[in-house]
């Protein structure tokens, strides 16, 4: 297997990466071929339901099992006292990623929702009437919720493990050396991933093993967090996800009510199917986390910072410590010869958060973009020539070098798109044809490029032809074609020559579609497969005295269309059909890993980069703010496939819209029960929301980030967004948002 990708090696890509090829599963998906979680129905399947804690806190004193079991179809209710052991404490932290969970280990209430309850039953219909039939009693506890009644605490890690706090620098001499100082509070409320497919599972047991049905964005990696509650091994689970309506960090590895159904299933003998319902999906499943953040900024004479300092208090659950990391966002945007960032915990009664699209990046850049606005405003610098005066030329948490960083060709390009030069200093003075105030407003936008660790295998068959194996997760971002393409370039062959099997533990491990690596893990590990395949290839043929490559040196040796052909003589060459036929082989195999070696991640710090613009129109009167255009240019180092990745661009600035103006999860603070747990209720934006986007993308060439060049887009386009929607909003309007998202009544 050929090793990792040497840093500062940049591979030749062929005519497949770089074109703006549809979804190669778009069809399916449009035509209802395609067959998500929900849609399995195995011989005997029993429907399970849970009920939810009708209080946020306290304790379940008594469940009407009696009435439930006695309603036609119901066949089992499993509730803590009956159900059976596990092998695995669900209050215990078994993975980095894998928050603790509620499977029904007691009677205590630890946020609304939580299920206290599992009714199986024949029907779907008699499931839920069982579910509704048990009318839990509790004995409530006054509720915990919101930054003034949470319970304060210092976290040991942020995020997925990282550092609370960070500094470089001495902060006090950097404020002290400051000619003004600017100082922001803002709050972002919980958030909910809302993806389009509710989670779901269908789990059986065969013969020992686990085969669960479910949508993952990371198959093969979640397997051993599912057997270590069974006590099985990692291989006897099963897990297919072929296809996903969304995810963003909710659906990366396991959850409660996931474990539930295999149990069920387990107690039951039978295959249970467990589907969320739309309510349902606000508790157990994550959320993006609330974050009280401060900034501090010291600004000198010519509008350079001289500290920089950045404190969320990021609310989690009662039982476990996930911490949204805002304030990480500061240490790699800015140049600073200072900078703070640090965290601590609040804890609330409610189920525990977890990334969501952008965790950390989205909530901190939005408080940094702010923050930035008011200091430029305050330096009297317009907020674009104060981002400029301040640009990191290298990395302002490490000083290492940027992998590559063609950010101010973000901000060139977007400007001018934009048309950002005309733009009054003063706030209130534009107006439009409609009376309504005009406000502009930018943000810088900033996503790490990580790589995870990902394996694939590339079969060459007796007809040309390649199959492509990687458990991936396409949870409707492209992976899917964007990964095909990339194959189809490692095997020298057309997409259309290339079959692309995915979405099954049983393949070899594609990582994790999570932290906009996707591309570049699984793409990396799909590339250096094929060129496994065509290496052995090329050493049959240049090997055998019957080919026109004999005796060629194997670097002489192109790949294309399905021909091998000696590089300047293309008199010599012969198709790959053509060697196996001769070498006997039906098929032949390459093996491919992709990964980022430490010494290549410790090298460069790497990131993707973008500007991002926004006009807001508010109505004078009333104060109604709508986004009236947004420009976003981006720099995310190669693009593999250009309309994929504009979607995916568009995906996150509709986010960050979303983040700045309807987004808001609303507890009620005496039950802890959410007020507006649905679509009605919870608001994100639809087509009407936004007149006018674009997203750009600046050509940049990254040797250092994998031989591909490819970062990422996924998560790149909410960051700068939210920002430069509130910074409008303050040019439409002189006032400044202090908390998200927005509302009319911040205006009044
Ligand atoms: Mo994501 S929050 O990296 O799925």
């Amino acid at each position: 297997m050929p090793d990792d990708f040497a840093p500062a090696s940049h591979v030749r890509l062929g005519s497949n990466s770089g074109q703006p090829q549809t979804r190669l599963d778009g069809l399916a998906k449009i035509t209802g071929q395609a067959t998500y979680a929900a849609d399995n129905a195995p011989e005997g399947m029993l429907w399970a339901v849970y009920a939810g804690a009708p209080a946020g806190r306290g304790r379940v004193a008594s469940l009407d099992t009696g009435a439930a079991l006695a309603h036609p179809g119901v066949v089992h209710v499993i509730t803590p006292q009956n159900r059976a052991e596990l092998q695995q404490d669900p209050d215990a932290r078994a993975h980095v990623f894998a928050w603790k969970i509620d499977i029904l280990q007691s009677e205590t209430i630890r946020y609304a929702g939580a299920p206290v309850a599992l009714v199986l039953a024949e029907t779907l219909e008699a499931a839920t009437e069982g579910a509704r039939l048990l009318a839990p009693e509790v004995e409530p506890l006054p509720v915990r919720i919101g930054f003034d009644d949470g319970e304060p605490f210092e976290a040991a890690t942020v995020g997925i493990g990282a550092n609370p706090a960070t500094s470089v620098g001495d902060l006090e001499a950097g404020f002290a050396a400051a000619e003004r100082i600017t100082e922001v509070e803002i709050e972002t409320p919980p958030q909910y991933h809302n993806a389009m497919e509710p989670h779901a599972i269908v789990a059986q047991w065969q013969d020992g093993r686990l085969v669960i049905d479910t949508p993952n964005q990371a198959i093969v990696m979640s397997r051993p967090l599912f057997a270590e509650y069974f006590g099985i091994a990692p291989e006897d689970v099963h897990i297919r996800s072929p296809y996903l309506g969304g995810g963003f960090g909710s659906k990366a590895i396991l959850n409660g009510p996931q474990i539930l159904a295999c149990l069920a299933a387990r107690e039951t003998g039978r295959p249970v199917k467990l589907v969320l319902s739309r309510a349902q999906m606000y508790g157990p499943v994550g959320h993006r986390g609330a974050t009280r953040q401060t900034l501090r900024l010291g600004t000198d004479a010519e509008g350079r910072l001289t500290a920089l300092a950045h404190h969320s208090v990021s609310a989690t659950s009662s039982f476990d410590d996930f911490l949204e990391p805002a304030a990480n966002a500061s240490l790699n945007t800015y140049a600073s010869p200072a900078i703070s960032a640090s965290h601590s915990g609040s804890r609330w009664d409610i189920g525990t958060p977890g990334p969501m699209r952008a965790p950390g990046e989205a909530t901190g850049s939005a408080a940094l973009e702010c923050a930035m606005d008011e200091a430029a405003e305050a330096a009297g610098l317009d907020p674009l020539e104060f981002r400029l005066r301040n640009y990191a030329e290298t990395d302002p948490a490490t000083g290492r070098a940027f992998s590559s960083k063609a950010l101010r060709e973000c901000y060139r390009l977007g400007a001018e798109r934009f048309g950002w030069a005309g733009r009054p200093m003063a706030p209130g003075q534009m107006r439009d044809a409609k009376g309504r105030l005009l406000g502009w407003g930018m943000g810088t936008s900033l996503f790490p490029a990580p790589m995870s660790q990902a394996l694939a295998r590339a079969t060459l068959r007796a007809d040309g032809s390649a199959l492509v194996e990687t458990a991936a997760a396409d949870m409707g971002q492209g992976a899917w074609t964007a990964l095909a393409q990339i194959a189809a370039d490692g095997l020298g062959l057309d997409l259309a020559q290339v079959e692309f099997r995915s979405g099954d533990s049983e393949l070899p491990d594609g990582g994790v579609a999570g932290g906009s690596g996707h591309t570049a893990t699984a793409g990396s590990a799909l590339f250096s497969a094929g060129q496994d395949a065509v290496a052995q290839l090329v050493r049959l043929a240049v090997e055998d005295p019957a080919s026109p490559l004999h005796g060629a040196g194997n670097q002489a040796v192109r790949a294309q269309g399905g021909r091998l052909m000696l590089e300047g003589d293309p008199s010599r060459s012969e198709s790959y059909a053509a060697v196996l036929a001769r070498a006997g082989l039906e098929t032949l195999a390459g093996n491919g890993r992709g990964a980022r070696s430490p010494e290549a991640a410790g090298a460069h710090a790497m990131f993707s980069h973008g500007a991002v613009f926004a006009e807001v129109a508010v109505d004078p009167d009333l104060f109604q703010i709508r986004v009236t255009r947004l420009v976003g240019a981006f720099a995310a180092g190669r693009i593999i496939n250009p309309r994929l990745a504009e979607s995916q661009l568009f995906g996150g600035m509709v986010w960050g819209l979303g983040f700045a103006l309807q987004e808001e999860a609303v507890h009620d603070r005496r039950s802890g029960r959410l007020v507006n747990g649905d679509l009605a209720g919870y608001h994100v934006p639809v087509n009407a929301d936004l007149a006018s986007i674009e997203a750009l993308t600046v050509p940049e060439e990254d040797p250092f980030v994998n031989a591909l060049g490819v970062k990422g887009v996924g998560e790149l386009g909410i960051t700068g967004t939210v920002g430069a929607i509130a910074n409008a909003v303050w040019h439409a309007t002189g006032r400044r948002a202090r908390r998200f998202p927005v509302m009319i009544e911040d205006l009044l």
